[in-house]
């Protein structure tokens, strides 16, 4: 096995508590399909998503009890059933940010199944979306990931892949929410995301635990046990932690039996073979008081000597080899004589953030698209990226240092509109199909489209004359 990497500790420092009043930046709370705000019963406000996605159509679930249901779930958007295509939201986001990305599906009867399908932030391929067994236990799913901002619009998608099953993808609700700069800042967003595998309050016997306890809504899942649970005789106020975690957390407790390690079998699931950022969180329960224990992960010794105090602690690792069954082992260490415990966890799984299409040839055909009406409802998001779900028409080159836009089919799509000259920008196209379609006005200047091989303009309104610069692109075959 490959040693574990990287291990690093983390004090708690001292810091004012900043009062938490709604959430900070850039924060979208969308009831999807739903035709006017709602309130729910933490008092938090959901939008009507309509202004940030094109497609797809809004359906309200046909259930016996409506009342009884979380607000949101009651109405859902859903997608046609198009394989190979992505249906994007749009939201504006702080290109220096890192966002907390929650979408909850809600399919309302477990027969006909429900649909399976992809979820895509920006050219990233963050997971598959199967709610088959919440469907069947009644339940909606909820999926949370850690994404960067790429820049100043964030998509989030549901991609149809025809793999899974042959009905279009839904949604219930998205939340993405601004993260403050310390959270989760020891991952290197530059290169990966995370998915949420648990997120755990030791000892808690209560409901799980969410905004406003906690400023960007996390949940906090309580994890009782009666023969290990206690509660705090104090309250751990003064302490601020880098991942900003809610001070409730620190009221409950596992507590080892005396001079007894206390094992663990968290997260509850089978993980697979690969790596994981683990932050555990710790305070003494007794007021100051402090007591020293070993932290071990299977059978890897994650941090020596960890002297917990009243005003406690978290220990993390960025990049951490977890496969299977996890224990997490705290072992008394001297000078102790009080036994171990632990408070709060989090495990999220590590993924490659996805590469993007070349800049410029994006911004071109986001003004070719401005420039056209009746587009396809798929042209949202990265043209090219991730892989298999390119915009209709747009055929890419993944291969090189730079992504880009290698042939345009946009003939018979019904497109009216006029051509932006911005199409001479993307100076990779071998091959460009404007045919039979209802586009007016004149022919841009090609000519510096020098590897364009095609070019197929026929049976559409558009007037003046062929440009002659065309008969300098030495490539050009077909016109
Ligand atoms: C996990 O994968 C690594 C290679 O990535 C391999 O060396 C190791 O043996 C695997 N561990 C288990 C438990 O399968
Ligand atoms: C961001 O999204 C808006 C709305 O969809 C769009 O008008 C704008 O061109 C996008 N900006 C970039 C840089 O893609
Ligand atoms: C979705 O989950 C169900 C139940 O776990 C499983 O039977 C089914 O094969 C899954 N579908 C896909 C496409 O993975
Ligand atoms: C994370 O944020 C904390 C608090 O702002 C800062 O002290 C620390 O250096 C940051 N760590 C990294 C790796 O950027
Ligand atoms: C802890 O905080 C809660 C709410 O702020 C308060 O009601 C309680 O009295 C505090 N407990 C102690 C021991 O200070
Ligand atoms: C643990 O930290 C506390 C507070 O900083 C200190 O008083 C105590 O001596 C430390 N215990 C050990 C074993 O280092
Ligand atoms: C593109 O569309 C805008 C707005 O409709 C229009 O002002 C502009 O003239 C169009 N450009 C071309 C080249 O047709
Ligand atoms: C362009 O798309 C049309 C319709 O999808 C298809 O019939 C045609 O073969 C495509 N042309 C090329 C060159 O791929
Ligand atoms: C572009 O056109 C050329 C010549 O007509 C053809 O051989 C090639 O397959 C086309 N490439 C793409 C990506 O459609
Ligand atoms: C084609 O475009 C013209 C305006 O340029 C418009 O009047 C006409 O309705 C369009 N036809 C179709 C079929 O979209
Ligand atoms: C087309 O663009 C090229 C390169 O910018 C330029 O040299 C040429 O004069 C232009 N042709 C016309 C007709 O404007
Ligand atoms: C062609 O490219 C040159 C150099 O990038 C640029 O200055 C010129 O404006 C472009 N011409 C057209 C018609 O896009």
């Amino acid at each position: 096995m490959r040693p574990p990497l990287p291990l690093l500790l983390l004090a708690a420092v001292l810091l004012p508590l900043a009062a938490a009043q709604g959430f900070r930046g850039f924060s979208y709370l969308l009831d999807c399909g739903a035709s006017a705000r709602t309130t729910d019963s933490r008092g938090l406000r959901w939008d009507p998503d309509a202004p940030y996605v094109s497609a797809g159509t809004s359906r309200v679930l046909d259930l016996p009890l409506p009342g009884l249901l979380d607000p949101t779930l009651a109405t859902l958007r859903s997608f046609p059933h198009r394989p190979g295509a992505k249906f994007c939201y749009t939201l504006s986001v702080d290109p220096n940010r890192r966002y907390l990305v929650r979408p909850t599906f809600f399919y309302g009867a477990p027969s006909p199944p429900p649909p399976v399908f992809d979820l895509l932030v920006d050219g990233t391929f963050w997971t598959a979306v199967n709610t088959t067994d919440d469907a069947l236990a009644g339940a909606a799913s909820s999926y949370e990931g850690v994404f960067p901002a790429r820049g100043r619009n964030m998509s989030f998608c549901l991609g149809v892949n025809k793999e899974y099953t042959d009905t279009g993808p839904f949604i219930s609700a998205l939340q993405v929410i601004q993260l403050d700069d310390p959270v989760y800042n020891a991952t290197d967003f530059r290169t990966s995301a995370m998915g949420l595998i648990a997120r755990t309050k030791f000892g808690s016997t209560g409901s799980v635990e969410r905004y406003p306890d906690d400023s960007f809504d996390r949940y906090w899942e309580p994890l009782p046990d009666s023969k290990h649970s206690v509660s705090s005789t104090h309250n751990v106020t003064s302490a601020d932690f880098w991942n900003l975690p809610p001070p409730d957390v620190f009221n409950t407790a596992f507590v080892a039996e005396q001079d007894a390690p206390l094992v663990l079998q968290w997260p509850p699931m089978p993980l697979r073979n690969d790596s994981y950022y683990v932050a555990l969180y710790f305070a003494d329960t007794l007021p100051e008081n402090s007591r020293t224990f070993d932290v071990y992960i299977n059978d890897y010794l994650f941090h020596k000597g960890l002297n917990v105090t009243s005003s406690g602690l978290s220990v993390f690792a960025t990049q951490w080899i977890l496969s299977g069954l996890t224990s997490v082992i705290l072992t008394p260490a001297s000078p102790s004589v009080l036994p171990p415990l632990i408070n709060a966890g989090e495990v999220f799984g590590l993924f490659p953030l996805g590469r993007l299409t070349h800049t410029r040839d994006a911004l071109a055909l986001e003004s070719i698209k401005k420039n056209l009406t009746n587009v396809p409802e798929d042209w949202n998001g990265d043209p090219c990226m991730p892989s298999g779900y390119s915009w209709t028409g747009v055929t890419c080159d993944e291969k090189g240092p730079k992504i880009r836009v290698l042939s345009l089919n946009f003939s018979s799509m019904g497109l009216s509109g006029s051509l932006s000259p911005d199409i001479a920008k993307m100076t990779a196209l071998t091959n460009i199909s404007f045919a039979n379609n209802n586009i007016s006005g004149p022919i841009p200047n090609l000519s510096n489209l020098s590897k364009l091989q095609q070019l197929h303009l026929q049976d559409n309104k558009l007037f003046g004359s062929v440009p002659q610069s065309l008969g300098t692109i030495k490539t050009l075959r077909e016109l």
